[in-house]
């Protein structure tokens, strides 16, 4: 159990080697990827977290946990597409302040998301976490989430 006032970084070095066991002896990329969601969702209580795949020529809704969500994002739209397109990380501390945003849920201040990479370098999709408070991301999840998200790349 990780104790609930750990500080960030503390909880994700916690969750780190929780989710590598979590996922090491399954093969089937669903179920490692709900797993992880709902690990982030309990570990953190973030507002949204979840992953969207690349299939069809755009972003399209996978395992992911909190309020139902769009299930098709155009690969030039929001903060996931702009994070697609770059192919980087982007955290956005005020959702509002972002042009092409995609408002899910109005209660959505702020996030950040992730590309994860198949081995020939394309994206295979991005991970999506949203907040209801301003200003909640920075270096401590970019980096504490990369470390989950190498973990998934090493398994596609
Ligand atoms: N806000 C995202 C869309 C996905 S949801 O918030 C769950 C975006 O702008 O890409």
């Amino acid at each position: 159990m990780i104790p609930v006032n750990s500080d960030r970084k503390t909880v994700y070095s916690a969750l780190f080697p929780q989710i590598k066991a979590l996922i090491e002896d399954e093969s089937d990329l669903v179920a490692n990827l709900s797993n992880i969601i709902a690990a982030l969702k309990e570990a953190f209580g973030f507002f949204w977290v979840g992953f969207y795949s690349v299939k069809e020529g755009q972003l399209v809704l996978g395992p992911f946990q909190g309020p139902i969500a769009c299930t098709r994002i155009p690969f030039h739209k929001g903060v996931c597409g702009a994070s697609y397109t770059r192919r980087e990380i982007i955290i956005v501390p005020d959702v509002e302040a972002f042009p092409g945003h995609i408002a899910c849920s109005s209660a959505s201040k702020s996030e950040i998301v992730l590309p994860v990479f198949h081995r020939n370098r394309t994206i295979a999709m991005v991970l999506d976490v949203d907040s209801d408070e301003l200003d909640d991301f920075s270096e401590v999840d970019s980096e504490g989430l990369q470390d989950i998200i190498r973990l998934i790349e090493k398994k596609l």
